[in-house]
């Protein structure tokens, strides 16, 4: 299924950029940010185990405590909503069943019939190497989202700007993450850009495509 040309994707690829001033008075629609929300959530990650919460600042008192913890970027307070990124830390066996649970719900299949799968996850997250970097590991997952995210806002025509210029520590903080079992990872503002963002008239600065894509 085809929805959009390539020279569309193109186009707001193109159009798209990290926007540095948000016009504060545009606000994303409910039937916008529904279908945003949608998106965060289809995000895809490693076996599906999405190890993440997306924390949605909507207190101006808040997004105000942020701000200095954000070299204050005044992206933080003007834009429409503040997505905040938290990535599990470590995982457990339970969080792996609870997931084949819902999958075999969800697929109308017996749990048993997934075991093959759930040794497969259990082996390779929690028995090998990987079992002292599954933040490292869930907070990768959390940067496809924020990929994910940023792409479809800028089909939509809405802008954004990813934000790791943060203090992760000081934002569980202010979030209350603490204790929760999740910590801020990376954050994104999306709105609509202010009409005198100069940031939006600049060129793109890539490199060529020869010396990235490689063809084999
Ligand atoms: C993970 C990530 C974190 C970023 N953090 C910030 C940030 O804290 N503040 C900011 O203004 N831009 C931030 N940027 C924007 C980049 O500087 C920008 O994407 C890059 O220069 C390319 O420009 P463009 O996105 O406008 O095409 C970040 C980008 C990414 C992908």
């Amino acid at each position: 299924m085809k929805t959009l040309s390539n020279q569309d994707v193109v186009n707001q690829l193109r159009w798209r950029y990290a926007t540095k001033k948000f016009d504060p008075q545009k606000k994303i629609s409910k039937d916008d940010w529904a279908a945003i929300e949608e998106a965060l959530i289809l995000s895809p990650s490693s076996y599906g185990l999405q190890p993440w919460k997306f924390i949605v600042v909507q207190s101006a008192e808040l997004r105000k405590q942020l701000t200095p913890l954000s070299w204050k970027q005044t992206q933080v307070e003007d834009c429409s909503h503040y997505v905040v990124f938290a990535n599990k830390i470590g995982l457990d066996e339970k969080y792996i069943t609870d997931f084949i649970d819902l999958n075999a719900k969800t697929r109308g299949v017996s749990p048993e019939k997934l075991e093959g799968y759930k040794k497969m996850m259990m082996g390779n997250l929690l028995g090998g190497d990987r079992k002292s970097q599954l933040s490292d590991w869930a907070a990768r997952q959390c940067y496809i989202a924020l990929g994910n995210l940023m792409t479809t806002v800028a089909v939509m025509g809405i802008d954004a700007c990813p934000m790791e210029g943060i203090e992760p520590a000081g934002y569980d903080k202010v979030l209350g993450l603490e204790g929760t079992g999740y910590q801020t990872c990376v954050a994104c503002a999306v709105g609509y850009r202010s009409a005198d963002d100069a940031y939006a008239r600049l060129a793109k600065v890539r490199f060529a495509n020869e010396k990235v894509i490689i063809n084999k």
